[in-house]
Protein backbone atom coordinates (compact mmCIF):
# COMPACT_ATOMS: atom_id res chain seq x y z
CA UNK A 1 0.00 0.00 0.00
CA UNK A 2 1.70 3.47 -0.59
CA UNK A 3 2.33 5.56 1.58
CA UNK A 4 0.01 9.25 2.83
CA UNK A 5 1.65 12.34 0.60
CA UNK A 6 2.61 15.34 2.89
CA UNK A 7 4.54 18.38 2.40
CA UNK A 8 7.40 20.00 4.85
CA UNK A 9 6.87 23.67 3.65
CA UNK A 10 10.25 24.44 5.26
CA UNK A 11 13.96 23.15 6.12
CA UNK A 12 13.48 21.26 9.77
CA UNK A 13 15.64 18.68 11.44
CA UNK A 14 16.68 16.20 8.95
CA UNK A 15 16.29 13.66 12.10
CA UNK A 16 12.79 14.90 12.19
CA UNK A 17 12.21 14.73 8.11
CA UNK A 18 13.69 11.40 9.01
CA UNK A 19 11.27 9.74 11.25
CA UNK A 20 8.28 11.36 8.78
CA UNK A 21 9.55 9.59 5.98
CA UNK A 22 9.15 6.32 7.43
CA UNK A 23 5.59 6.85 7.49
CA UNK A 24 4.54 9.08 4.55
CA UNK A 25 5.94 9.80 1.08
CA UNK A 26 7.46 13.70 1.93
CA UNK A 27 8.10 16.49 -0.21
CA UNK A 28 10.41 18.61 1.61
CA UNK A 29 12.15 22.01 1.51
CA UNK A 30 16.02 21.29 2.99
CA UNK A 31 16.84 24.37 0.28
CA UNK A 32 14.58 26.59 2.51
CA UNK A 33 13.34 28.36 -0.60
CA UNK A 34 11.04 30.93 0.22
CA UNK A 35 7.76 30.39 -2.30
CA UNK A 36 5.22 32.14 -3.18
CA UNK A 37 1.81 31.83 -2.38
CA UNK A 38 0.78 30.33 -5.95
CA UNK A 39 3.90 27.93 -5.19
CA UNK A 40 2.52 26.72 -2.10
CA UNK A 41 -0.60 25.85 -3.73
CA UNK A 42 1.12 23.50 -6.26
CA UNK A 43 3.11 21.90 -3.98
CA UNK A 44 0.64 21.03 -1.78
CA UNK A 45 -1.15 19.06 -4.83
CA UNK A 46 -1.96 15.61 -3.84
CA UNK A 47 -0.70 15.96 0.01
CA UNK A 48 -2.74 15.04 2.71
CA UNK A 49 -0.98 16.75 5.32
CA UNK A 50 1.57 19.45 5.52
CA UNK A 51 3.98 21.01 8.37
CA UNK A 52 3.72 24.77 7.96
CA UNK A 53 5.98 27.37 10.09
CA UNK A 54 4.40 30.61 11.06
CA UNK A 55 5.64 32.35 7.31
CA UNK A 56 3.03 29.87 5.57
CA UNK A 57 -0.47 31.58 5.16
CA UNK A 58 -3.53 28.71 4.79
CA UNK A 59 -6.31 30.73 3.70
CA UNK A 60 -9.84 29.89 1.89
CA UNK A 61 -7.71 29.77 -1.53
CA UNK A 62 -5.42 27.39 -0.60
CA UNK A 63 -7.92 25.09 0.70
CA UNK A 64 -10.47 25.43 -2.30
CA UNK A 65 -7.05 24.70 -4.65
CA UNK A 66 -6.79 21.55 -2.31
CA UNK A 67 -8.99 19.72 -1.31
CA UNK A 68 -7.42 16.13 -0.43
CA UNK A 69 -5.78 18.25 2.05
CA UNK A 70 -6.35 16.81 5.79
CA UNK A 71 -4.07 18.58 8.30
CA UNK A 72 -1.96 21.22 8.54
CA UNK A 73 0.60 21.14 11.43
CA UNK A 74 1.60 24.65 12.18
CA UNK A 75 5.59 24.82 13.77
CA UNK A 76 4.23 27.73 16.23
CA UNK A 77 2.09 28.27 18.99
CA UNK A 78 0.84 31.08 17.31
CA UNK A 79 -1.59 30.43 14.28
CA UNK A 80 -2.53 33.80 12.70
CA UNK A 81 -1.40 32.94 9.61
CA UNK A 82 -3.90 29.91 9.47
CA UNK A 83 -7.96 30.92 9.18
CA UNK A 84 -8.88 28.07 11.22
CA UNK A 85 -12.64 28.88 10.14
CA UNK A 86 -12.01 28.66 6.57
CA UNK A 87 -9.75 25.30 7.88
CA UNK A 88 -12.40 23.95 9.86
CA UNK A 89 -15.06 24.35 6.67
CA UNK A 90 -12.97 23.15 4.67
CA UNK A 91 -12.74 20.14 6.96
CA UNK A 92 -9.47 20.32 7.84
CA UNK A 93 -7.51 19.79 10.74
CA UNK A 94 -5.13 22.63 12.45
CA UNK A 95 -2.26 22.20 14.54
CA UNK A 96 -0.06 24.41 16.72
CA UNK A 97 2.79 23.85 18.88
CA UNK A 98 2.15 24.86 22.79
CA UNK A 99 3.97 24.14 25.73
CA UNK A 100 6.94 23.22 24.45
CA UNK A 101 8.33 26.55 23.83
CA UNK A 102 6.87 28.24 27.04
CA UNK A 103 9.80 28.75 29.27
CA UNK A 104 12.28 28.99 26.36
CA UNK A 105 10.48 32.36 24.89
CA UNK A 106 10.26 33.48 28.31
CA UNK A 107 13.56 33.26 28.84
CA UNK A 108 13.95 35.82 25.94
CA UNK A 109 11.64 37.95 26.77
CA UNK A 110 13.54 38.44 29.56
CA UNK A 111 16.52 39.09 27.92
CA UNK A 112 15.10 41.29 25.64
CA UNK A 113 13.58 43.07 28.99
CA UNK A 114 17.05 43.59 30.29
CA UNK A 115 19.12 43.91 26.92
CA UNK A 116 16.55 46.84 26.92
CA UNK A 117 16.36 48.17 29.84
CA UNK A 118 20.48 48.10 30.13
CA UNK A 119 20.91 49.29 26.55
CA UNK A 120 23.36 46.25 26.04
CA UNK A 121 23.27 46.48 22.46
CA UNK A 122 23.24 50.31 22.00
CA UNK A 123 26.79 50.41 24.30
CA UNK A 124 27.71 47.36 22.43
CA UNK A 125 27.79 49.38 19.16
CA UNK A 126 29.70 52.33 21.03
CA UNK A 127 32.09 50.03 22.02
CA UNK A 128 32.41 48.18 18.84
CA UNK A 129 32.64 51.81 16.75
CA UNK A 130 35.77 52.41 18.96
CA UNK A 131 34.00 55.71 20.74
CA UNK A 132 35.09 54.17 24.53
CA UNK A 133 37.37 56.46 25.51
CA UNK A 134 36.66 56.92 29.26
CA UNK A 135 34.25 55.72 31.92
CA UNK A 136 32.00 58.24 32.97
CA UNK A 137 29.51 58.04 35.85
CA UNK A 138 25.97 58.16 33.31
CA UNK A 139 27.62 56.30 30.27
CA UNK A 140 24.98 54.08 29.13
CA UNK A 141 22.80 54.47 32.38
CA UNK A 142 19.73 52.68 32.43
CA UNK A 143 16.81 51.40 33.88
CA UNK A 144 16.25 49.41 36.94
CA UNK A 145 15.02 45.96 36.65
CA UNK A 146 15.06 44.29 39.69
CA UNK A 147 12.48 45.77 42.00
CA UNK A 148 10.47 47.53 39.73
CA UNK A 149 7.10 47.37 37.86
CA UNK A 150 6.58 44.77 35.12
CA UNK A 151 3.12 45.27 33.26
CA UNK A 152 2.41 42.06 30.81
CA UNK A 153 -0.22 42.55 28.34
CA UNK A 154 -0.99 38.86 27.26
CA UNK A 155 -1.08 36.52 30.24
CA UNK A 156 -1.19 33.04 28.65
CA UNK A 157 1.34 30.09 29.15
CA UNK A 158 4.42 32.77 28.24
CA UNK A 159 2.97 35.62 29.92
CA UNK A 160 2.64 33.53 33.45
CA UNK A 161 6.32 32.43 32.63
CA UNK A 162 7.79 35.78 32.83
CA UNK A 163 5.58 37.14 35.41
CA UNK A 164 6.97 33.97 37.66
CA UNK A 165 10.70 34.94 36.10
CA UNK A 166 9.78 38.97 37.27
CA UNK A 167 8.24 38.02 40.46
CA UNK A 168 9.84 35.42 41.83
CA UNK A 169 13.77 36.00 40.41
CA UNK A 170 13.62 39.97 40.36
CA UNK A 171 11.46 40.69 43.06
CA UNK A 172 9.33 42.91 40.45
CA UNK A 173 5.74 44.17 41.11
CA UNK A 174 3.94 42.60 38.41
CA UNK A 175 1.03 43.89 36.86
CA UNK A 176 -0.89 42.48 33.62
CA UNK A 177 -3.92 42.67 31.48
CA UNK A 178 -5.88 39.90 29.82
CA UNK A 179 -8.81 38.80 27.60
CA UNK A 180 -9.48 37.08 30.92
CA UNK A 181 -8.66 37.37 34.66
CA UNK A 182 -6.83 34.33 35.68
CA UNK A 183 -7.85 32.00 38.68
CA UNK A 184 -6.73 33.18 42.26
CA UNK A 185 -4.26 30.03 42.10
CA UNK A 186 -2.71 31.44 39.03
CA UNK A 187 -2.60 35.47 40.54
CA UNK A 188 -0.62 33.92 43.28
CA UNK A 189 1.32 31.78 41.76
CA UNK A 190 2.89 34.56 39.18
CA UNK A 191 2.50 37.44 42.31
CA UNK A 192 0.49 39.02 39.37
CA UNK A 193 -2.00 41.74 39.75
CA UNK A 194 -5.21 42.37 37.20
CA UNK A 195 -5.59 45.87 36.31
CA UNK A 196 -6.52 47.80 33.29
CA UNK A 197 -4.89 48.37 29.84
CA UNK A 198 -4.66 52.05 30.67
CA UNK A 199 -3.56 51.48 34.50
CA UNK A 200 -1.00 49.02 33.77
CA UNK A 201 0.43 51.50 30.85
CA UNK A 202 0.47 54.66 33.25
CA UNK A 203 2.17 52.87 35.68
CA UNK A 204 4.90 50.18 34.53
CA UNK A 205 8.11 50.79 34.42
CA UNK A 206 8.36 48.11 31.95
CA UNK A 207 5.89 46.63 29.50
CA UNK A 208 5.70 43.44 28.06
CA UNK A 209 3.71 42.13 25.16
CA UNK A 210 3.19 38.34 24.93
CA UNK A 211 -1.16 38.35 23.40
CA UNK A 212 -1.67 36.73 20.08
CA UNK A 213 -2.37 38.72 16.90
CA UNK A 214 -5.70 38.54 15.51
CA UNK A 215 -7.73 41.71 13.91
CA UNK A 216 -8.79 42.67 18.00
CA UNK A 217 -4.93 43.23 19.01
CA UNK A 218 -3.87 44.73 15.91
CA UNK A 219 -2.13 47.55 16.99
CA UNK A 220 -2.56 46.92 20.73
CA UNK A 221 0.10 49.69 21.12
CA UNK A 222 -0.15 53.02 19.16
CA UNK A 223 1.10 56.38 19.32
CA UNK A 224 -2.20 57.13 21.72
CA UNK A 225 -0.77 54.16 23.82
CA UNK A 226 2.79 54.98 23.89
CA UNK A 227 2.12 58.35 24.97
CA UNK A 228 0.24 57.08 27.98
CA UNK A 229 3.61 55.63 29.30
CA UNK A 230 6.30 56.85 31.87
CA UNK A 231 9.06 58.27 29.86
CA UNK A 232 11.56 56.32 31.81
CA UNK A 233 9.75 53.04 30.71
CA UNK A 234 10.82 50.61 28.20
CA UNK A 235 8.15 47.87 25.67
CA UNK A 236 9.20 44.67 24.74
CA UNK A 237 7.24 43.19 21.92
CA UNK A 238 7.86 38.97 21.30
CA UNK A 239 4.33 38.47 20.47
CA UNK A 240 3.45 39.12 17.00
CA UNK A 241 4.31 41.84 14.13
CA UNK A 242 1.13 43.89 13.85
CA UNK A 243 0.57 44.33 17.98
CA UNK A 244 2.47 47.28 17.68
CA UNK A 245 2.01 49.97 15.27
CA UNK A 246 6.22 50.14 14.38
CA UNK A 247 5.73 53.57 12.61
CA UNK A 248 4.51 55.43 16.00
CA UNK A 249 6.92 53.53 18.14
CA UNK A 250 10.04 54.83 16.01
CA UNK A 251 8.60 58.34 16.37
CA UNK A 252 8.35 57.83 20.28
CA UNK A 253 11.58 56.39 20.59
CA UNK A 254 12.97 59.43 18.44
CA UNK A 255 10.77 61.43 20.56
CA UNK A 256 12.03 60.18 23.66
CA UNK A 257 8.42 59.25 24.73
CA UNK A 258 9.74 56.68 26.05
CA UNK A 259 13.01 55.85 26.92
CA UNK A 260 13.49 52.25 24.92
CA UNK A 261 12.42 49.16 23.36
CA UNK A 262 13.14 45.63 22.65
CA UNK A 263 11.22 44.20 19.43
CA UNK A 264 11.34 40.83 18.47
CA UNK A 265 8.82 40.62 15.63
CA UNK A 266 7.77 43.13 13.33
CA UNK A 267 4.91 44.24 10.95
CA UNK A 268 5.94 42.70 7.37
CA UNK A 269 8.54 41.11 8.73
CA UNK A 270 11.34 40.19 7.71
CA UNK A 271 11.12 43.75 6.64
CA UNK A 272 11.85 46.33 9.15
CA UNK A 273 10.31 49.74 9.63
CA UNK A 274 13.28 51.74 8.42
CA UNK A 275 12.85 54.35 11.24
CA UNK A 276 13.38 52.12 13.80
CA UNK A 277 16.63 51.46 12.09
CA UNK A 278 17.78 54.44 13.00
CA UNK A 279 17.01 55.09 16.66
CA UNK A 280 19.55 53.63 18.68
CA UNK A 281 17.34 53.41 21.78
CA UNK A 282 16.04 49.85 20.59
CA UNK A 283 17.13 46.29 20.50
CA UNK A 284 15.97 44.56 17.47
CA UNK A 285 16.20 40.72 16.76
CA UNK A 286 15.23 38.76 13.96
CA UNK A 287 12.00 36.75 15.86
CA UNK A 288 14.05 34.23 17.56
CA UNK A 289 12.34 34.21 20.98
CA UNK A 290 11.50 30.49 20.32
CA UNK A 291 15.63 29.71 18.92
CA UNK A 292 17.09 26.93 21.31
CA UNK A 293 18.42 23.87 19.39
CA UNK A 294 16.41 22.09 22.22
CA UNK A 295 12.99 23.97 21.71
CA UNK A 296 13.13 24.13 18.02
CA UNK A 297 13.50 20.41 17.79
CA UNK A 298 10.64 20.10 19.94
CA UNK A 299 8.46 22.24 18.20
CA UNK A 300 9.34 20.29 15.08
CA UNK A 301 8.56 16.86 16.50
CA UNK A 302 5.15 18.11 18.14
CA UNK A 303 4.07 19.39 14.74
CA UNK A 304 5.31 15.44 13.24
CA UNK A 305 3.78 13.87 15.81
CA UNK A 306 0.41 15.84 15.16
CA UNK A 307 1.18 14.77 11.55
CA UNK A 308 1.46 11.02 12.23
CA UNK A 309 -1.04 10.52 15.11
CA UNK A 310 -4.36 12.12 13.03
CA UNK A 311 -3.56 10.69 9.39
CA UNK A 312 -2.58 7.23 11.19
CA UNK A 313 -5.40 7.54 14.19
CA UNK A 314 -7.11 9.92 13.22
CA UNK A 315 -6.42 12.23 16.59
CA UNK A 316 -3.96 15.38 16.28
CA UNK A 317 -2.35 15.86 20.09
CA UNK A 318 -2.74 19.65 20.09
CA UNK A 319 -5.60 20.62 17.95
CA UNK A 320 -7.00 23.76 17.64
CA UNK A 321 -10.38 23.12 16.05
CA UNK A 322 -12.70 20.43 16.05
CA UNK A 323 -13.96 19.38 12.17
CA UNK A 324 -18.05 19.18 12.42
CA UNK A 325 -19.37 15.69 13.30
CA UNK A 326 -16.53 14.58 15.05
CA UNK A 327 -16.72 16.57 18.86
CA UNK A 328 -15.75 13.82 21.47
C1 LIG B 1 8.29 30.50 15.69
C2 LIG B 1 6.63 31.81 17.11
O1 LIG B 1 9.66 30.40 15.63
O2 LIG B 1 5.72 29.84 18.03
C3 LIG B 1 5.51 30.97 17.60
O3 LIG B 1 4.35 31.44 17.56
O4 LIG B 1 6.47 32.95 16.89
C4 LIG B 1 8.00 31.24 16.96
O5 LIG B 1 8.26 30.37 18.03
C5 LIG B 1 7.83 31.09 14.39
O6 LIG B 1 6.48 31.40 14.37
C6 LIG B 1 8.12 30.13 13.25
O7 LIG B 1 7.13 29.17 13.06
Amino acid sequence: MSKPSILVARAIFPEVLQSLAQVFEVESNQADEVWSAAELIRRMQGKVGALTTGSERIDATLLQANAQLKIVANMAVGFNNFDVSAMTAAGVVATNTPDVLTETTADFGFALLMATARRVTESEHYLRAGLWKKWSYDMFAGAEVHGSTLGIIGMGRIGQGIARRAAHGFGMKVLYNNRSRLSAQLEADCKATYVSKQALLQTADHVMLVLPYSAESHHTIGAAELAQMKPTATLVNIARGGIVDDAALAQALAAHQIAAAGIDVFEGEPSVHPDLLKVPNVVLTPHIASATIQTRKAMAQLAADNLVAYLTRGQALTPLNTLPGTAA
